[in-house]
């Protein structure tokens, strides 16, 4: 697969299990990583760092091509810096994940992360993990999966996953992920694509989502 250049795409929402998944098929398969929500993390971390409001659109449109993002793409180590310093663990905290509904809304900063995640797929070799992987970053992708789980059990993994160490119960988690699923269904990116294959993780485990893709993937591998 890796010869053949494959691109991955797996779209869905918060808590479907998409982050384990993709790196779960992407060490095994040995294919890169690409985890393109962080970039939207990493883009709204830097707004917040330099004070800009993000109730105005135009303000975040106006910085979209000031920080430099760099990520690296081994799944057993996935790196991600801002103007190189590393980032990692300030993308995952309550603030950020509270404010990426408003940055990734803005038009401008999708066309400037979209171009910038094209680069890093290039010429594939590739598992890629977002909300608009299949429909806009790589609409040709051999494989496109579209994870899903019921909403109860997305809160419920949300919450053991321990968000930055910070204690949030799982009924806040559900109601804060509804909200942020309306908002990215609406303003945001988060489609659907029509070839996509549809995988329900809610009684799966992480081994079971990880072999079906696979499976699809290496079955979809042509023969040079
Ligand atoms: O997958 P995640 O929770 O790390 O994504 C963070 C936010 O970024 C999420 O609210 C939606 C947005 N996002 C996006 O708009 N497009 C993507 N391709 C990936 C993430």
């Amino acid at each position: 697969v890796r010869r053949l250049g494959m691109v991955v795409a797996i779209d869905g929402p918060a808590g479907s299990g998409k982050s384990s998944a993709s790196r779960g098929v992407a060490e095994r398969l040995r294919l890169r990583y690409l985890d393109t929500g962080a970039m939207y993390r990493a883009m709204t971390w830097w707004m917040l760092q330099h004070d800009v409001d993000l109730g105005d659109a135009e303000e975040i449109a106006s910085h979209a091509w000031e920080p430099k993002i760099r990520v690296g793409t081994d799944p057993t180590g996935p790196t991600i810096t801002l103007d190189g310093e590393d980032v990692s663990g300030p993308i995952r905290s309550r603030e950020v994940t509270n404010a990426v509904s408003a940055v990734s809304a803005v038009p401008l900063i999708r066309q400037v992360l979209v171009e910038q995640q094209q680069d890093v797929i290039d010429d594939g070799a590739i598992v890629v993990e977002g909300r608009d992987i299949g429909t806009v970053v790589a609409p040709h992708a051999e494989v496109k999966i579209f994870l899903t789980a019921d909403p109860v059990e997305r809160a419920r993994r949300r919450t053991s996953e321990g968000l930055a160490g910070e204690a949030v119960s799982a009924d806040a988690n559900q109601a804060e992920m509804a909200r942020r699923d309306l908002f990215d269904s609406t303003k945001g990116a988060f489609a659907q694509a029509l070839d996509a294959v549809v995988v329900d993780t809610t009684e799966l485990s992480l081994d079971e989502v990880i072999d079906q893709i696979c499976r699809l993937t290496v079955s979809r591998a042509r023969i040079e």
